[in-house]
């Protein structure tokens, strides 16, 4: 399972990456106004370095929800750095867009997914990954994790290649329920990484190991 951190933050994406764990970034334009970003060369800038601190896949969103403005922006995107992934909202335009950006060697997350037929239509065009927002959903009392469930169903069934990106995780439960069902991959905040770490009974026991050493020493 990857984890993708889901911030335009440079000090949290540095952190996540020196923990050694991190396959990646996700980012939206709502991330990038969060962290002051504005302006298009600003944000394009702000790609880039976000490239220079991971190794993995960074996603890249186009802002035009036209096909021309979309593909325009998108190959843009795709020439700043090898590691940019175009991202592409789920509507009709984005669904050309997609298959445009497939069949010209241009990797796609298809985002702001929230149903199984849209997910399947994604794969259809030949979309990279595939972004379903569990949290969204859980917050209007729908069960996020249940599209996880059924998206993975659906392209096990024929083989489809698409990569499932749990995305608006919020905690570390999402993680893990994501991980049992088989997402390919999770984007989340710091938090949702770092609060996998965390157990009482392992503060508990190295605080007993180091004081137990510390009697014989
Ligand atoms: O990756 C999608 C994400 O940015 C949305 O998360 O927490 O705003 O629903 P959230």
């Amino acid at each position: 399972m990857k984890f993708f951190i889901d911030t335009a933050n440079l000090e949290q994406i540095r952190e996540a990456q020196d923990l050694g764990v991190l396959d990646g970034v996700t980012t939206n334009p709502s991330l990038m106004a969060k962290e002051g970003i504005t302006g298009r060369d600003n944000i394009l800038k702000h790609y880039v370095d976000i490239c220079n601190i991971v190794d993995g896949d960074v996603s890249a969103e186009v802002i035009a929800t036209d096909f021309e403005g979309m593909v325009r922006e998108g190959e843009q995107l795709a020439e700043l750095h090898e590691q940019i992934v175009v991202k592409v909202p789920m509507i009709k335009e984005g669904v050309k867009a997609i298959k445009y950006f497939t069949d010209n060697g241009i990797r796609t997350n298809c985002t702001l997914v929230f149903s199984a037929g849209q997910a399947l239509l994604a794969a259809k065009a030949g979309a990279t990954y595939v972004s379903p927002f569990i949290g969204r959903l859980d917050d209007i009392s729908t069960d996020g994790l249940n599209l996880i469930a059924e998206i993975r169903l659906i392209y096990d069934n024929y083989g489809f290649e698409t990569q499932i990106l749990a995305a608006s995780v919020r905690h570390t439960m999402h993680v893990l329920e994501c991980a049992k069902i088989g997402s390919d991959v999770m984007t989340g905040p710091l938090s949702s990484i770092e609060g996998l770490l965390k157990h009482p009974l392992t503060d508990i026991g190295l605080a007993k190991f180091l004081e137990d050493y510390k009697k014989g020493n």
